[in-house]
């Protein structure tokens, strides 16, 4: 196990009843509030309105971002920037998917600096100095940006998805109610497994490969989003199923996984420019790259994968290579994502071949994991994806 520095601020409200948490939460936050969300979804939910009676209840003066859409671009983070500035907004309220959440942390370190967000953050890496606090009311369970210290951004012109880290993005509180998720439809659950799943695999498969506590968890995470989904997609009301479902999407990231892992994030990168240039949907881009990657570098730690495959799977080893086992595991991960309905192939997802050079040309080599990645590597992988 590698040495490891572990921190989490995060405070997590979970269940049925916990946006009844909210007026605790923004008795301590300031009066100036920034509401931030998507294209409507929480209109039709009947969420807007239960969340502004309560914001009104609490006697918060209300600023509303409207209209972030999934992989938010750097023209909602720029609105959202100048309606901090101009009305000293001193909390953001986040509530949506991931777009929301991660639209809201860039306009929180953003907000609080002169520099340009973009080229500051999210192409010089510069370490933030200050953020408006902000708080998260979760409505689609998979990027884990309601407990993680990440965001990610699209910038349309220039074709890049960036990601930016800071402690200061780290929500103050996160609201998980499952009933939420109620709403959603099949194939933003389904995006929303891939994207979780992709997540522990991120960090499951990387070394070192020793027995640890990490692994045994992530193994046991597998199998619960594996058998909650199945039960959620046949019942879409299922509570126990969805509760599953969404406190493992938090719990991958929240940082336990990757505790004493080198982790990898090879497929996120690989995914990302699919996103960044042709508007694919984050969870379905990694249902059809992860399972490629695993085929493709599985030779390079055949034993964990192997390991994989009979922990997660339930794959019998009697009488067969590590390398046969883990193709087994890997055969069965793909089989999942076909049972559930995921894309398979970057034509599902109307990415043509004659895009994979370019795709490739844009793809961040600078993670990996057991085999450092290559150009090259990236357009087979992207090959195998046709
Ligand atoms: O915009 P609205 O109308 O709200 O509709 C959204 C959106 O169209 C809809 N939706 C959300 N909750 C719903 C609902 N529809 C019905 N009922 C509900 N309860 O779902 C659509 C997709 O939402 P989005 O927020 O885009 O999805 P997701 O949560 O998957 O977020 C994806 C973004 O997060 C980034 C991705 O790259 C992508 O940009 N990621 C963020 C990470 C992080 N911060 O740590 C890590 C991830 O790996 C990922 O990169
Ligand atoms: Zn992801």
């Amino acid at each position: 196990m590698y040495d490891f520095r572990f921190y989490n601020p995060v405070r997590i409200h979970f269940g049925k009843d916990a946006l009844t948490h909210l007026p605790e939460e923004l008795a301590s936050v300031g009066r100036k509030i920034l509401l931030v969300y998507g294209g409507g979804s929480i209109k039709a939910s009947g969420l807007y309105d239960r969340v502004t009676a309560m914001l009104q209840d609490a006697g918060k003066e209300v600023f509303e971002l409207s209209g972030v859409m999934p992989n938010p671009r750097t023209e909602k983070v720029y609105e959202g920037i100048n309606l901090c500035k101009q009305n000293d907004i001193e909390f953001i309220l986040a509530v949506g998917g991931g777009s929301v959440i991660d639209c809201s942390k860039a306009i929180a370190v953003g907000a609080k600096t002169e520099r340009d967000f973009w080229q500051a953050f999210f192409v010089n890496w510069e370490e933030a100095k200050d953020a408006i606090p902000l708080g998260t009311i979760l409505t689609l369970p998979a990027t884990g940006s309601e407990m993680d210290r990440s965001s990610v951004i699209t910038n349309w012109t220039t074709g890049e998805k960036n990601g930016y880290d800071s402690d200061l993005t780290y929500p103050m509180f996160s609201i998980l109610d499952p009933t939420l998720t109620y709403t959603l439809p099949r194939n933003q659950i389904v995006n929303g497994v891939a994207d979780t799943l992709s997540h522990i695999w991120e960090l499951y498969f990387s070394e070192p490969d020793t027995e640890s506590v990490t692994d045994a968890l992530a193994e046991a995470l597998m199998r619960s989003v594996i058998s909650a989904t199945r039960t959620a997609l046949k019942d879409p009301t299922d509570y126990v199923a969805r509760a599953n479902i969404m406190w493992a999407s938090t719990f991958a990231l929240c940082g336990m996984l990757n505790n004493g892992k080198k982790t990898d994030w090879a497929s996120h990168n690989i995914e990302h420019p699919l996103s960044a240039v042709f508007d694919v949907a984050h969870g379905a881009g990694l249902a059809v790259v992860h399972p490629n990657y695993m085929q493709y570098f599985c030779g390079y730690a055949p034993e964990r994968y192997a390991r994989y495959a009979v922990q997660v799977w339930g794959v019998d080893p009697a009488g067969k290579s590590s390398l046969e086992v883990a193709h087994e595991g890997i055969r069965c991960t793909r089989e999942f994502f076909n049972e559930i309905g995921a894309p398979a192939t970057l034509t599902d997802l109307g990415i043509p071949e004659s895009a994979i050079e370019d795709l490739a040309a844009r793809t961040d080599l600078s993670c990996w994991a057991y085999k450092e990645m290559t150009r090259e590597d990236v357009k087979a992988i992207l090959r195998m994806a046709l």
